[in-house]
């Protein structure tokens, strides 16, 4: 059974993510002692007083707006919730000061700058920016088997049409006319980060596990009979070759959010306290 989590964790952003955080890390046998939420200014008030309604009392809830003031609370890890600008601003900072980050906006690592100061924050504060596998799978194989010898790795995000809404794949194809799937991007992990931003933490996530954002090959599919998001991937390496499937159930705080991505966050953070480690 795990220790009671004597440490507070701290959690960047009061969204859909780090709401059901709360609610999974709260569910806890042992729940974590206290909660440190870091909000953007002007919202403390609103989130304290909401934050403390949904952990019901099972952990203590503080709202700063601050990182420093984050940081004076003495978090043992931080999982950021928030935004890759979040991520970028505040990650160096929790890192220099020798505490772990969980990050869920991994599309900031496809920033090489970011990707480097974060890096370097790290090695600074001997500490670990640990990146779960958010919406999808599979990562603990795919990065063991880049030890191997890695020969292709090709993603497949397929969604409803109405889902690409709003981005660059409706000048590539009339989505609300379409009768079958339509492949309507095929290109480069980094293109499809930079392009297709929604998609940019299991991109950025596949190719930092794997290949690098150059060589990890993105398919992004319309399909009109498509109910969910799904997200496949395939692998080929020198020690294994597997492919992986996932039908993403959404957040039911937020339609667009994956359900999973929460509990890959907790996961993350629950580690950080396990004695054993899974
Ligand atoms: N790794 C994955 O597989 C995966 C999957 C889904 C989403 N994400 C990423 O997770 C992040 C959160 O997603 P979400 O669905 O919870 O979004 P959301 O919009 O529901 O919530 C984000 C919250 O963070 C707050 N925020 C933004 N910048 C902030 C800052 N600098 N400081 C403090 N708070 C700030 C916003 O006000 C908002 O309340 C996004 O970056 C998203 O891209 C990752």
């Amino acid at each position: 059974m795990r220790e009671a989590l004597s440490d507070g964790v701290g959690i960047i952003g009061f969204g859909s993510i780090a709401r059901d955080l709360i609610d999974i890390l709260c569910a806890q046998d042992s729940p974590p002692a206290a909660l440190f939420v870091l909000v953007r200014s002007g919202k403390q008030a609103a989130t304290l007083a909401e934050a403390r309604r949904q952990a019901a009392g099972r952990c203590a809830v503080s709202v700063v707006e601050r990182v420093e003031d984050l940081l004076a609370l003495r978090p043992g890890v931080v999982a950021e919730c928030a935004s890759h600008a979040a991520a970028a601003a505040s990650g160096p900072a929790i890192l220099r000061a020798g505490v772990d980050l969980v990050v869920a906006s991994i599309g900031a690592l496809a920033d090489p700058r970011t990707e480097l100061t974060l890096r370097q924050a790290a090695q600074d504060g001997r500490a670990q920016l640990v990146l779960p596998a958010g919406a999808i799978g599979g990562i603990d194989m795919l990065s063991a088997a880049r030890l191997s010898g890695l020969t292709t790795v090709t993603y497949t995000g397929c969604k409803p049409p109405r889902a690409w809404a709003g981005t660059p794949a409706e000048a590539a194809c009339d989505l609300e006319a379409l009768s079958e799937p339509v492949v309507f991007f095929t290109g480069t992990a980094r293109k499809a980060a930079t392009d297709y931003p929604r998609n940019a933490n299991v991109a950025a996530m596949l190719a930092l596990a794997g290949l690098g954002l150059d060589a990890t090959i993105v398919r992004l599919v319309a399909d009109p009979e498509a109910t969910g998001n799904t997200h496949q991937f395939s692998v080929r390496s020198n020690a294994v070759d597997f492919d992986m499937s996932l039908t993403a159930k959404p957040s039911p705080r937020n339609p667009r959010t994956s359900a999973s991505t929460a509990y890959s966050m907790a996961r993350a953070v629950l580690n950080r306290f396990d004695a054993i480690v899974i």
